[in-house]
């Protein structure tokens, strides 16, 4: 079971954090693996590093998907190395805090750009593929924020939730094609981007008392269901939202 042996799955922004374990959990499958995140750096090179000595069959591209036109630059790196997409994992997000009032239209579009526009525009692009040989497995990366937004991140959850909206619409119009689209919506997880707020106690423990669990989840702890999600046992599930939070949506 879930050997994802012959397929190609490309998860955006996998440098680090939660992407980074599920590129390793698929390459671990024997998938073909497209590592990409904004541009070369540290984070890229150590994981290039690992899936050498893993043996890993993988391919670096490099786009900024919160200007211009990252998105089709990403899909042009694609097309000049002929990759066709199977399994795509809509991993990369920017978050940025800040009370609701002030907001400015570069922090409004930097979020929304990168968390809904260039997925949206990497389905258009990398589904036709799939539709042509009939399989395809997409996984949209939401937020426990979908469904309880933090107060200081308005942009950010209700992006995360017009993703999910998305999955829903999509999911009955691919499932005639052999297409699966389910959306993973983690708690919180330690990485970058949250470990200088964990880094306070204070503010740790105020985190882990709104989680029934007490704790707080690792990459790991989603990279799992993602491996589900791509794999060939997961073919009956598709539209659905997937809560990996050790209980804090409840
Ligand atoms: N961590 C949590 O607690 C948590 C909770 C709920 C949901 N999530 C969701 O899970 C996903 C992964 O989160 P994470 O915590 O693992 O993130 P992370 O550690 O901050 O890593 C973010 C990844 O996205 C890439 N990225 C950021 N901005 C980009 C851009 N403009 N263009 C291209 N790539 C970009 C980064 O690449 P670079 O290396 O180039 O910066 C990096 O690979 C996100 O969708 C996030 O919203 C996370």
């Amino acid at each position: 079971m879930f050997d994802l042996r012959g397929k190609t799955a490309l998860i955006t922004g996998s440098s680090r954090g939660i992407g980074r374990a599920i590129l390793l959990a698929y390459a671990g499958q024997g998938a073909r693996v497209i590592l990409h995140c904004r541009k070369p750096g540290p984070c890229s090179q150590q994981l290039i590093s690992e899936l050498v000595t893993m043996g890993a069959d993988f391919t670096a591209v490099y786009a900024d998907l919160g200007s211009g036109d990252g998105a089709g630059e990403l899909c042009r790196q694609l097309k000049e190395q002929n990759i066709s997409i199977d399994i795509l994992v809509l991993n990369a997000s920017v978050e940025l805090r800040r009370e609701w009032t002030e907001i400015s239209d570069r922090e409004y579009d930097l979020q929304m750009d990168t968390n809904f526009r260039a997925p949206v525009k990497l389905l258009q692009a990398l589904v036709p593929a799939m539709q042509e040989k009939g399989w395809g497995r997409i996984i949209c990366m939401g937020s426990v924020q979908q469904l309880k937004p933090h107060p200081a991140m308005l942009i950010y959850s209700a992006g995360k939730a017009a993703l999910e909206n998305v999955v829903r619409s999509l999911a009955p119009q691919l499932a005639p094609m052999g297409i699966t689209i389910n959306c993973i919506a983690p708690g919180a997880i330690r990485t970058d981007r949250n470990s200088q707020a964990l880094s306070d106690p204070d503010y740790e423990r105020q985190v882990k008392n709104l989680i029934p669990a007490r704790y707080i989840g690792c990459p790991q702890d989603i990279a799992g269901l993602a491996v589900y999600l791509a794999s060939r046992e997961s073919r009956y599930m598709t539209g659905q939202t997937l809560y990996v939070d050790g209980g804090k949506s409840l």
